[in-house]
């Protein structure tokens, strides 16, 4: 990394190495909230959905995570249209696992068949011989979850996946997936104020197996008491402080906060260069918060 790029505001997160030889800034960005409402259909403003885009890379952040369904295909095409020829060192991880029917409505197919044709429209869509992270979305409960791996396993074989990564598993299936294919991430709903997947954090810190918290803010739901405390006691918004507290809960951490606006990009990106104290930390590790769903 240049001077000049490791002075980028993504940079001040550090950096985390997927799969060996993928390097990467430690605050990435999701490109679900550029599509419509109900992730469908194009976005009410897609000047502001490219210039979000555009401004994340300017800040320094060089991971994007998306997927074939946002949209479905929407997000993929803007992230071309705003970003292609894309600047080196930038990082699209797409998934497959969901088709989508209309707004809200997901519906699982990990069939090898579906695998394949989703990684082609991915590909062409962004415009990429190969995708740097392909994931799957979601195991399907109606496919085997080893023929999904070994369907992925294939396609890195062919050179049109260099990385494979998981979404919404279990560590039992970090564990299958690992038998058939290098897994280097894995993506699950993760926040200061859910802690479901606290084992799997650490299995895979133990590991050296990025993990992207997906809804890193939950910023739909009330912060926490003490969060709100922190974050006006040190004068910046509850998402810093969320996110600070994510990027100190493991070194493969990896966040992914999405948003459709720049202002909030730009303010979720400031924490990458946010340090809580040894003390906020504690207190805030301490906390065993309400999953958000019980408040
Ligand atoms: N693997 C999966 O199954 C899965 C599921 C969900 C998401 N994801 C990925 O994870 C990424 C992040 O998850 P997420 O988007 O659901 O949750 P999130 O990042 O926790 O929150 C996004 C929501 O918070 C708002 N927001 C963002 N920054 C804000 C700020 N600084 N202040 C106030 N509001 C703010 C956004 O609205 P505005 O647009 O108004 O800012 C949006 O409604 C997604 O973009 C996607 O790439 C993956």
């Amino acid at each position: 990394m240049s001077s000049a790029t490791a002075a980028l505001p993504a940079a001040q997160a550090g950096t985390i190495t997927l799969g060996g030889d993928l390097t990467v800034n430690r605050m990435g960005f999701g490109a679900m909230r550029i599509t419509g409402k109900g992730i469908w259909g194009p976005p009410a403003d897609r000047g502001a959905a490219l210039a979000t885009l555009r401004r994340a890379v300017e800040l320094g952040v060089n991971f994007i995570d998306t997927a074939d369904s946002y949209g479905p295909g929407v997000s993929e095409e803007l992230i071309a249209e705003a970003l292609w020829p894309y600047p080196s060192g930038l990082v699209i991880a797409s998934k497959a696992g969901w088709t989508r029917h209309g707004p809200g409505v997901w519906q699982h197919n990990a069939s090898p068949a579906h695998l394949e044709e989703a990684l082609a429209g991915s590909l062409k869509r962004l415009r990429l011989e190969r995708i740097e992270v392909f994931q799957l979305h979601v195991p399907d409960p109606a496919a085997s979850f080893d023929a999904s791996m070994e369907t992925l396993a294939r396609l890195r074989e062919q050179g049109k996946i260099r990385h494979v990564g998981l979404s919404n598993v279990t560590q039992e299936h970090v564990e299958r997936a690992r038998r058939i294919v290098p897994i280097v991430s894995v993506q699950n709903r993760y926040s200061f104020s859910d802690r479901e997947w606290d084992y799997l954090v650490d299995y895979c810190q133990a590991n050296s197996i990025a993990f992207l918290p997906w809804g890193p803010i939950a910023q739909s739901r009330k912060a926490h008491e003490t969060v709100e405390r922190i974050a006006a006691a040190r004068q910046v918004s509850t998402a810093v402080v969320s996110l600070a507290w994510l990027l100190g809960r493991s070194p493969v951490m990896l966040p992914i906060p999405g948003t459709s606006s720049v202002k909030h990009l730009e303010e979720n990106v400031s924490a990458a260069a946010f340090r809580l104290t040894d003390a906020e930390f504690a207190e805030l590790g301490a906390v065993v918060p309400k999953p958000y769903w019980l408040r």
